[in-house]
């Protein structure tokens, strides 16, 4: 490892098919149950670390603004674990960019952690395969694990009774996926969100009548989606996405204090959706921890139901596919 090392890297985030909500293990990020993902070639994170020497804290700057409190906290104790690994002391200086509004439900701590995984890894020599960043990445963010693949993702949750759960939960992606799916974020707030996701899943896990319920589905619908993507069967694909989503949502709202993502807004967006697909169309709807609806269809079909949205719900539309792996793309080490 060189003093002066700067790594480069770029992350997309990813929409989860089957949702990650809850954990079994908040300080290992370990959750109570897989889930199932898309990564998305939109809304890239580029993340650079450097070294360092002589420095006596680590830094942090957000789109060029210097990060403070709990985002600068979660960044150094991520490089933390990094350097546990390599047995270095050396401090670093993160500079990240995001082409995604922070803090709106659209994954952006995804890729996020993903990038800095893969940048921190490089820099200090942790010596790790892929399977290694991303459960180097869960750390940082638990669905950051997925964004370290590209296209269809399975993050294993290690369930009890594992010996090395840390070892045991990871992602991997699917080499068996034949759909060709599109997503279109419908972008109804991009402000902050009102509760973080990490919170609001705490809470939903200890407080909400209806978590295991959520939990006991979850289970169920693993297996069911692995099988549809096999089959490359979207209405099943979509119909599992939905209900996974909106159970979600429902969980967290009983919740107490209830975690209320969905607005007015969104209701309308999901209306439409339910509305498009009654007349035949091929729409589902998702959502995480956020107002922004996304909409799963045929590719061949997304501009012309993108549009569709634009002008019925007055938002900015987005078009998707399955993006890359998470990737090194400069560096000086
Ligand atoms: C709603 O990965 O942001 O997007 O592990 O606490 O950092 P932490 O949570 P995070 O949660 C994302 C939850 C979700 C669903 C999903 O991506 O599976």
């Amino acid at each position: 490892m060189r003093s002066d090392a700067w790594a480069t890297a770029v992350a997309h985030p990813n929409i989860a098919l089957v949702k990650y909500w809850g954990k079994r293990d908040e300080d290992l990020i370990l959750p109570l149950a897989d889930s199932l993902s898309m990564t998305l070639d939109i809304f890239p994170t580029t993340t650079t670390v450097r070294l360092m020497p002589g420095q006596g804290q680590d830094s942090a700057f957000l789109d060029g603004i210097p990060a403070s409190g709990q985002a600068r906290r979660r960044i150094a104790a991520f490089l933390d674990l990094v350097r546990d690994r390599t047995g270095s002391t050396v401090r670093a200086r993160v500079d990240t960019v995001n082409t995604v509004p922070v803090g709106a439900g659209l994954a952006s701590s995804a890729a996020g952690f993903a990038a800095l995984a893969v940048a921190a890894a490089t820099v200090y020599d942790a010596g790790l395969d892929t399977v290694g960043l991303s459960r180097l990445a869960r750390r940082g963010s638990g669905s950051a694990c997925r964004s370290v693949f590209g296209g269809f993702v399975q993050w294993y949750a290690a369930y009890p009774g594992i010996p090395d759960p840390d070892q045991a939960s990871y992602a991997q992606p699917l080499g068996d996926v034949q759909l060709e799916l599109a997503l279109i974020a419908v972008l109804v707030d991009t402000g902050p969100k009102p509760v973080s996701s990490r919170e609001a899943m705490t809470r939903t896990v200890s407080t909400s009548r209806l978590f295991p319920r959520w939990l006991a589905a979850t289970l169920e619908d693993v297996p069911a989606m692995r099988a549809a993507l096999r089959d490359g069967d979207i209405a099943r694909v979509g119909a599992i996405a939905e209900r996974s989503a909106m159970g979600m949502h429902d969980t967290m709202e009983a919740a107490v204090p209830p975690v209320r993502y969905r607005t007015p807004a969104s209701r309308h967006v999901l209306g439409l959706v339910r509305a498009m697909r009654a007349r035949g169309e091929q729409t589902w709807a998702t959502m995480d921890a956020g107002a922004n609806v996304k909409v799963l269809c045929p590719p061949g079909d997304a501009p012309r139901i993108a549009a569709e949205l634009a002008s019925m719900s007055g938002s900015r539309t987005v078009i998707a596919g399955p993006g890359p792996a998470a990737t090194l793309t400069l560096g000086d080490w």
